[in-house]
């Protein structure tokens, strides 16, 4: 049997409609416009509202110093409401930790429409230098490219250290990415150190799932450590890290 190829073939009538479409006032035009001015803004209004929150929070119980990290950096946006946040108030560097070849293979407790392996890269060059343009400074940025099951080496932590975390972004999607991630975490805690969950409600909010499933078992498997809940959203979730049981 041939597959049917006909929905790729472009004829008159789809480009007629193509060409509808993007008439000023036409609905796919309409669409357009409200996806980037509300969906996409409301998006972003939630994203600053917890970097802002964890600003708050690290500038009143000041000091809490150290790195932003964060785990899944695509298209630079969320590192640079990171910056916006912080810049004037802490002299924070930033370590962007990403494939930068986007999604890995997507295993069997991960599938769901919206994943793809390769899907939400950027190159390191890129990334880089949306950056730089936003102001970021050279020397207070870092990058670390590879697949977190082999770039989250002891060797990278050493060369990390002593130094801890102030923010842990984890914006990675997956639970199978989201374990290597907490474990190399564990040690660049401090108390105050904010823990966001850029994914928390992903998965239909399934607690067997993603990233909920991870720091379930994170810590499950390290209950000395002690987590208050922070600021929520619409698909966000924050901890603060407080210390270890005496
Ligand atoms: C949703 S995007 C991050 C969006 C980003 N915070 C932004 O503001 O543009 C997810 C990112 O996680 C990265 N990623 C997911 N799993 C990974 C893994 N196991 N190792 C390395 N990078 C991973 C992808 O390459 C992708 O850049």
């Amino acid at each position: 049997m041939t597959a049917d190829t006909s929905a790729a073939r472009l004829t008159p009538q789809r480009i007629w409609r193509a060409l509808l479409h993007r008439l000023p006032g036409s609905e796919h035009r309409r669409r357009q416009a409200w996806l980037w001015h509300e969906y996409r803004a409301f998006a972003q209004q939630q994203r600053k509202h917890m970097f802002m929150s964890t600003a708050r929070f690290l500038h009143i119980n000041r000091p809490v110093p150290g790195y932003y990290f964060e785990f899944g950096c695509h298209s630079a946006n969320t590192i640079r409401l990171a910056f916006d946040s912080y810049r004037w108030l802490f002299d924070f560097t930033y370590v962007g930790f990403d494939s930068f070849e986007g999604l890995p293979e997507i295993g069997a407790i991960d599938r769901q429409a919206i994943w793809e392996k390769g899907k939400l890269a950027t190159e390191e060059d890129d990334f880089i230098r949306r950056c730089l343009r936003h102001g970021i400074p050279h020397d207070r940025l870092l990058t670390v490219r590879g697949f977190y099951d082999k770039s989250l080496t002891p060797e990278l932590a050493a060369r990390l250290k002593p130094t801890k975390a102030a923010v842990i972004y984890v914006d990675c999607d997956l639970y199978e990415s989201t374990v290597p991630v907490l474990a190399f975490v564990k040690d660049f805690l401090q108390p105050g150190t904010i823990l966001v969950f850029d994914d928390w409600n992903c998965f239909l909010a399934d607690p067997e799932r993603g990233e909920r499933r991870a720091f379930r078992e994170f810590r499950a498997a390290n209950p000395a450590l002690q987590f208050q809940e922070f600021v929520s959203t619409d698909m966000q979730k924050s901890f603060v890290y407080t210390g270890t049981l005496s």
